[in-house]
């Protein structure tokens, strides 16, 4: 029997590419955002808000009754959002908070009830290599990243005996239309990190940009919802961008900071 998986966010990017690889790989797929088109899609599609728990409660009920059973989750829906923490506008963190740290809890917690009857599933948290540190001006995104990243880990302690394995993936840049929905500060223009700001902005979203196509996620989350056994953390991205994880961990504090400050000329 095929698997039957959830992905949020599948409108468009990592999630639209994820939906139509194991749509085409034969799993019975249901692909969700706020407004997504049916038409268009190789996937079965529903309009979830992972903000809204009624929103998920209608869609998981639809799932169930079609299916009669949920294997994988994948928890893909997310915000960017870039400012300097000091302007950090505290109602649209909470939205970004809202949307990948909540949204991925509630929805994780209305399928449990159905993966822990299976003794089976799988939960996959798509968080950012920005989870590994605090980037300048992405310290709110970093910060919903890296939250994602504890939650994962405490549900593979919990859910071991349940059978239901989970993971996050963090990828680096990958081109999508995450740049055009970021969430960004609107800084005057004497603001004294204006500078910096713009600047640094511009090198993110060239990241994204110059990013790596979305088209490897596909068979990555093909090959984890296949595993017996599935790692902590996928991390996908440019070399540069794994190292500077690497880098982290073993260089002196000061020396990985002077590093990150002179790379984006702070
Ligand atoms: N692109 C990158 O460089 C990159 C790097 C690291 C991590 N990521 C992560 O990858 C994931 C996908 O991002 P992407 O790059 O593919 O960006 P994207 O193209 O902007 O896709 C974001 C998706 O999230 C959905 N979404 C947003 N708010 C939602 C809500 N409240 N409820 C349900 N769906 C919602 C959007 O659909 P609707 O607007 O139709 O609801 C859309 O389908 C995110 O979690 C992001 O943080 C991306």
């Amino acid at each position: 029997m095929s698997k039957v998986i959830l992905i949020t966010g599948a409108s468009s990017g990592l999630g639209e590419q994820i939906a139509t690889y194991l749509a085409c790989k034969g799993y019975q797929v249901y692909g969700t955002s706020r407004s997504i088109e049916s038409q268009t899609k190789p996937f079965k599609t529903l309009n979830m808000d992972v903000c809204d728990s009624m929103s998920i409660q209608n869609a998981l009920e639809r799932i169930l009754k079609e299916s009669g059973r949920l294997d994988v989750l994948i928890n893909n829906a997310g915000l960017g959002i870039a400012a300097p923490l000091e302007y950090l506008p505290i109602d649209e963190f909470q939205r970004v908070m809202d949307t990948n740290l909540m949204g991925s809890l509630r929805t994780i917690q209305a399928v449990l009830p159905t993966m822990r009857k299976q003794q089976k599933g799988y939960i996959i948290n798509i968080s950012s290599i920005a989870a590994e540190a605090g980037l300048p001006f992405r310290g709110g995104y970093s910060a919903s990243k890296s939250a994602l990243d504890r939650l994962t880990e405490t549900l593979r302690l919990e859910l071991t005996t349940y059978g239901v394995q989970v993971c996050s993936i963090q990828p680096g840049g990958v081109k999508t239309d995450i740049n055009k929905n970021r969430v960004k500060a609107k800084l005057a223009d004497d603001n004294i990190y204006k500078q910096d700001f713009d600047r640094t902005y511009q090198m993110i979203d060239e990241s994204v940009d110059q990013g790596i196509s979305a088209d490897v996620f596909g068979p990555l989350v093909g090959s984890i919802i296949e595993s017996p056994s599935v790692k902590r953390i996928y991390r996908v991205g440019k070399p540069l961008e794994k190292l500077s994880v690497l880098l982290k961990r073993i260089l002196p504090e000061s020396t990985y900071e002077r590093m990150i400050r002179n790379h984006y000329k702070l």
